[in-house]
């Protein structure tokens, strides 16, 4: 045993292979099943002022440039931030938008609602452009609305709305947000790593994502990756200390570390998420293996007669919503408690207007494990006496 890579066998027992043979696989939008390794790498304790964890945060920021294909260079910068995806989100709505700035939300879900309540709670005025959850936003709206306030400063979206599972048109939002010199922010919580981002082309300023998601870390860190010059005109307007996204930098920048105590234990995790995901062959390769489970879970799906609420041409392959079927001895808190005991574990719906469940994809999970859980559907289906149709073995 060398000291940095601790044996999980102690006085009280193999504790961490319990625990990873007792776990239900999650078909969730995280946190995610992850892989007994990024569980490993947490078993170490390490100082958060120690040089050793100040190398591991410079190379997690690397890490996180590589992945989306821009480079300090190029004037881009990688920013930690402790607690889960809201709190970089907040971050973000908190300290970046100038007093007298405006920022305009694109909703079609909880998590554009979420950042609209975001910029209420921190008095940051706000116009929120809705439209239906299974609806992408129209370009033409946000054009002649940038176009006749000239009080908006900055525009967030979400890239996948996980409430529904929709794909949102960052390419084609973005670059009419640049046309009007305003300050673009991308939600990409639930697509960062795994579904491709140009940044360039995008006009994207600031893009927020979490350790738990695509990357396939544990919770308990969120980033920012932005634009160096938007970060640095911030100076003076955070309303918050702990979600000042500049300040974090700069301290980042100083000293390598962050600058209240830090998830330790969560960022060894994540540094070996980032390495797993490169030997798998980069975002390529993931988003490869997420298509993949995501085709043969429509497929399975469909087969039983579950429809989709989204559009498939608007669907993402990250998670999907299905509807509930109509069958009267179908009710979906016996339907999850029933998968639960089979060991899978699937989502609740989320949606204002239809009654869904979701199924996500994303995670340590490969096209058996989505076999595995459709053959489980099917028969607590069958137990159920919920209706299937012919042929369905
Ligand atoms: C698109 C999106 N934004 C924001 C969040 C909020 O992240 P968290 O629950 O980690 O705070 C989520 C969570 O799933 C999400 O999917």
């Amino acid at each position: 045993m060398n000291r940095t890579t601790p044996s999980a066998k102690t006085a009280g027992g193999d504790f961490a292979g319990l625990a990873a043979a007792a776990d239900p696989r999650l078909f969730t939008p995280g946190p995610l099943t992850t892989s007994r390794s990024v569980k490993q790498a947490m078993l170490r304790d390490v100082g958060s002022w120690d040089k050793e964890f100040a190398a591991v945060v410079v190379r997690v920021r690397e890490s996180l440039l590589a992945v989306a294909g821009v480079s300090r260079r190029q004037g881009y910068e990688a920013v930690l931030m402790q607690g889960s995806g809201t709190f970089a989100v907040e971050a973000l709505v908190a300290s970046t938008i100038p007093p007298h700035g405006r920022l305009l939300v694109i909703a079609n879900g909880a998590y554009g609602e979420r950042t609209a309540k975001i910029a209420a709670v921190q008095r940051v005025a706000v116009t929120v452009l809705r439209c239906a959850e299974n609806q992408i936003p129209s370009v033409d709206e946000v054009d002649r609305l940038l176009s006749e306030d000239r009080s908006i400063s900055h525009v967030a979206i979400v890239h996948c709305e996980t409430t529904s599972g929709i794909l949102n048109p960052i390419d084609e939002i973005g670059p009419v947000v640049r046309r009007h010199g305003r300050v673009f922010c991308v939600d990409a919580m639930s697509t960062f790593g795994a579904v491709p981002i140009d940044f360039a082309a995008c006009g994207i300023d600031y893009l927020v994502s979490s350790a738990n998601k695509c990357i396939e870390g544990v919770p308990g860190l969120a980033y920012v990756i932005c634009r160096r010059d938007p970060l640095l005109a911030s100076e003076g307007w955070a309303r918050s200390l702990s979600l000042d996204l500049l300040d974090q930098w700069r301290y980042m920048e100083r000293t390598g570390l962050f600058r209240f105590t830090p998830p330790t234990h969560v960022v060894l995790a994540f540094a070996q998420a980032l390495e797993e995901l490169e030997r798998e062959g980069g975002l390529a390769a993931r988003a490869a293996r997420y298509q993949a489970n995501h085709r043969r879970l429509l497929g399975g799906m469909r087969e039983m007669g579950f429809r989709e609420y989204v559009r498939p041409d608007l669907q993402g392959y990250i998670i999907t919503s299905f509807l509930c079927p109509e069958d009267s001895h179908f009710e979906f808190v016996e339907f999850y408690s029933r998968l639960h005991d089979k060991g899978y574990i699937i989502y609740s719906g989320k949606l204002s207007d239809a009654a869904c469940f979701r199924i996500g994809n994303i995670g340590r999970i490969f096209e058996s494990d989505i076999e595995a859980l459709l053959a489980a559907i099917a028969r607590t289906l069958r137990e159920m006496g919920v209706r299937l149709p012919p042929g369905v073995a």
